[in-house]
């Protein structure tokens, strides 16, 4: 079975993608169609028959879409702050991409019992961003998006150099950890500062 088919989906399905994930309205019109040939491959390779059903963490049914507009969100508002304050300059097409497809592979990693979350048999095949990765490259997404959903991980061996996977980096824990803390879990930043 291969881990997943590329796939344009019906006009509907496309549709209820278009209307649930927010930031597409800035992306250039071939990216935005590419990055909804993304989401429908990846859901109508899954298990979900709904896209609202799919969770976005191992340890928390926080939906997936939730975590993903959750990270559009308060990422513009980062990149936005930092070409302010600090004059950084940012590719949007390029960090909007990153923002909304950087847990691509999500669905075809995880599966749902009921309530519970079970890791399917992919992911002892294959690393999270690596699948979607593949996803990406095989859609024509530009290698610089691909490389940074590859190694955005925390368990990835390296992350990229760019200053939009460094601000993905950072909103997408912090983003994590609402879901972490709504589950009664210790955040990833009280496990880092543990760490030292
Ligand atoms: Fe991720
Ligand atoms: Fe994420």
């Amino acid at each position: 079975m291969p881990f997943y088919t590329i796939q344009q989906g019906c006009s509907e399905e496309r549709e209820w993608v278009r209307n649930k994930l927010l930031g597409l309205d800035r992306l250039s019109p071939d990216n935005k169609e590419k990055v909804l040939t993304a989401w429908v491959s990846a859901w109508k390779s899954s298990s979900y028959a709904n896209l609202e059903d799919m969770p976005g963490f191992s340890f928390s049914l926080y939906p997936l879409l939730d975590h993903v507009n959750d990270v559009v969100h308060f990422g513009i508002s980062m990149a936005e702050e930092a070409t302010k304050r600090w004059g950084v300059t940012v590719d949007w097409d390029y960090l909007i991409q990153i923002f909304l497809l950087h847990d691509i592979d999500k669905p075809l990693l995880l599966n749902r019992d009921g309530d519970k979350i079970v890791k399917s048999p992919f992911a002892s095949q294959i690393q999270h961003g690596v699948l979607g990765a593949l996803l990406l490259n095989e859609i024509g997404f530009s290698e610089q998006v691909v490389g940074t959903v590859a190694t955005h991980a925390t368990n990835s061996p390296f992350h990229g150099s760019s200053t939009e996977a460094y601000i993905l980096h950072y909103v997408d824990l912090f983003c994590a950890d609402r879901a972490v803390i709504l589950e009664g879990q210790t955040p990833y930043y009280q496990k880092l500062s543990l760490k030292k």
